[in-house]
């Protein structure tokens, strides 16, 4: 039986501390693990349930952050959203095009889905004005790469740096469909782009350079969208003005979120973790097979099809694990699960090679310097590349004083890392992790316990 001391949590004004004492885990992680909702699928859901015709009943919606930022702002342009929580969430849709021009600034928080998406939706509101801004990381995070095909589209966008930065001012307009040729494979560009057609003439094609989550094609279908998907020539083509009705969405278990405890389980020795109801798109399973690739002992149990989404539950067993590559089209398949395999790496014997990833540098934090520099802080062997990472294991982590620089995957990351470290680790700014995982500290209690 461990003491509670193992993880202690400071506020501090605004901030917290999380403070792990390292190598009190031997007796391994153990236990059953539901993870919260699929924060891609918790955003879609709300938008789509906002312009759809009747009513959309959310079950397991993410309660984080980012999804309360969307609800937030769909509300201010007249959809009523019942309370958030996982059980049933009641979205009273408006209709395609209706949205009203709300009164205020709408403030997407730190959620770059939240603000890419909704861009595409607000250019095509002909005859509404709205201005958009979000916290100082999504300020500083690029939007041309949305606004530019939005501007192609016949939209119009003013803002900072040369149409590049939020704050933003939209003034909808009547969009016509392109083809737009995205030079990134990103599941928020292509998103974008399609949300847009829905209101635009004629058909809206998205090609990509590789396969991003595929999320948005499959619920805009499921509410009543024609889309069509080429799955050789990467593009998806949206026709215009459909009409959306209401549905009930079943928010599968978060997989980005279930990868702390993946990497968590196989790094810890003597480890035995069921992690239950994860979704499972295949445009989102890369981090299964990098960690595969690494010799974990993960197997997929009971494997369901719910609202449209694979779903499955993942059992994680203690296994040494040996360095791989990551290069290529399978990074957008696990994008977000980088800094946690980051972690994975330190843990495997030999150099793990994390290439084509520059996206990372462009994400809540720049994940790649943010990662080396503070799994270096505690002992680790990682040296930057301009597109990745080059990390060298095993090592033995030691405690540190590290931050997550308030991005949620780096603070969740550094905690796993610091269960294995000798002594204390304080990790500043933890509270960030809430944005996709308001109980990830209480959840790593139990599996200590
Ligand atoms: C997301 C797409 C990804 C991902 C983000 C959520 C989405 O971003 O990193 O956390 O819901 O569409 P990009 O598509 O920009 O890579």
């Amino acid at each position: 039986m461990r003491k509670n001391t193992v993880i202690t949590v400071k506020s501090l004004s605004q901030h917290e501390d999380l403070i792990i004492q390292g190598g009190m885990v031997d007796e391994g992680l153990r236990g059953a693990i539901t993870i919260p909702g699929d924060k891609s699928i918790s955003h879609r859901s709300l938008m789509l349930g906002a312009m759809a015709e009747g009513e959309t009943i959310i079950h397991g919606l993410l309660l984080g952050e980012d999804p309360r930022s969307t609800a937030a702002c769909f509300r201010s342009m007249g959809a009523e959203i019942s309370e958030l929580n996982t059980e049933e969430v009641k979205v009273k849709g408006i209709g395609l095009g209706r949205l009203q021009e709300p009164m205020d600034v709408l403030d997407a928080g730190n959620s770059g889905t939240t603000m890419r998406l909704m861009l595409g939706i607000l250019a095509s509101q002909p005859g509404r004005f709205f201005t958009v801004t979000g916290d100082s990381s999504l300020r500083s995070r690029p939007m041309s790469r949305v606004i530019k095909p939005l501007l192609r589209m016949g939209a119009e966008i003013w803002g900072r740096q040369g149409n590049s930065l939020a704050p933003l001012a939209i003034q909808g307009k009547q969009l016509k469909g392109i083809h737009y040729q995205s030079p990134i494979a990103s599941a928020q560009v292509k998103s974008c782009v399609m949300l847009a057609g829905l209101l635009a003439e004629g058909k809206t094609t998205v090609t990509e350079p590789a396969l991003s989550r595929d999320h948005s094609e499959r619920m805009l279908r499921a509410f009543g969208a024609e889309v069509l998907v080429d799955p050789e020539a990467l593009s998806v083509t949206l026709s215009g003005h459909p009409t959306l009705k209401g549905q009930t969405v079943i928010v599968p278990g978060d997989i980005s979120s279930a990868a702390f405890w993946l990497v968590a389980g196989a790094i810890v020795p003597g480890s035995d973790l069921l992690i239950q109801n994860v979704g499972v798109n295949p445009t989102r399973t890369g981090i299964l097979e990098a960690l595969g690739q690494m010799g974990a002992d993960i197997t997929e149990e009971n494997r369901r099809e719910v609202a449209g989404e694979p779903v499955s539950d993942l059992r994680v067993r203690h296994s040494q694990l040996k360095a791989t590559t990551i290069e290529g089209d399978i990074i957008p398949r696990l994008i977000d699960e980088i800094p946690i395999l980051a972690v994975a790496a330190c843990f495997a014997t030999g150099t793990t090679v994390i290439k084509d990833a520059e996206e990372l540098r462009v994400k809540e934090s720049d994940r790649i310097t943010v990662m080396a520099t503070q799994l270096n802080n505690m002992g680790a062997k990682i040296s930057e590349r301009p597109d990745g990472m080059e990390i060298t294991g095993p090592v033995q982590l030691k405690g540190a004083e590290v931050d997550s620089f308030t991005d949620h995957r780096i603070a969740m990351s550094l905690a796993i890392a610091a269960l294995l470290a000798t002594g204390d680790t304080t990790i500043h700014r933890a509270e960030a992790a809430s944005i996709s995982y308001p109980n990830f500290v209480p959840t790593l209690e139990l599996a200590i316990a």
